[in-house]
């Protein structure tokens, strides 16, 4: 998938969070530890250093939300991240994105802590985030 339709994407995705421009995923995508589960409308980017991974975006289209995609797309990369050597995963999210909270808690992430005041919605406010792990060597 290019950078341009990444930031497409996710620009589509209604995201409450700041929108990457297309230039930020040319920079970041040939990167080692860099990967990306992308479907025709919506991916999953994250990166491993040694044998942690973070997720760094998870994003479907507006249109196709609520039909599983992402929920697929975060499977596929979790077996994608195991096989470079990732142990666990973990991400940050908005408290207020209940969908997103939705699919971790359904694929077993589960929270280790919170971030308070620490993410910044599209209008600049800020809300605490939720920093959540799982252990991928039990999926
Ligand atoms: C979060 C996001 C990726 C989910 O994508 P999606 O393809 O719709 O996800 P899925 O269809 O796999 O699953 C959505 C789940 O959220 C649930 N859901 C949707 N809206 C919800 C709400 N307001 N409250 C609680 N659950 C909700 C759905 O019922 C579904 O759960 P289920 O499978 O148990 O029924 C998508 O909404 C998006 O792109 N949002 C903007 C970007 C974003 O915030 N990404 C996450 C942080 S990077």
């Amino acid at each position: 998938m290019t950078p341009e339709k990444m930031a497409q994407l996710h620009s589509n995705s209604e995201a409450n969070h700041r929108i990457w421009h297309a230039r930020e995923f040319a920079q970041i995508l040939p990167l080692k530890g860099i990967y990306a589960e992308c479907h025709q409308h919506g991916f999953a980017l994250a990166r491993v250093i040694d044998s942690e991974a973070e997720l760094l975006l998870l994003v479907t289209h507006k249109m196709k939300q609520n039909t599983g995609l992402a929920t697929n797309c975060l499977l596929k990369i979790e077996q994608k991240l195991v096989k470079n050597g990732a142990r666990k995963l973990s991400l940050e999210v908005s408290e207020s994105n209940k969908a997103a909270i939705q699919i971790y808690k359904k694929l077993n992430y589960k929270k280790i802590s919170v971030r308070k005041s620490y993410s910044r919605d599209k209008n600049g406010k800020f809300e605490d985030a939720v920093v959540m792990q799982k252990d991928l060597l039990l999926i």
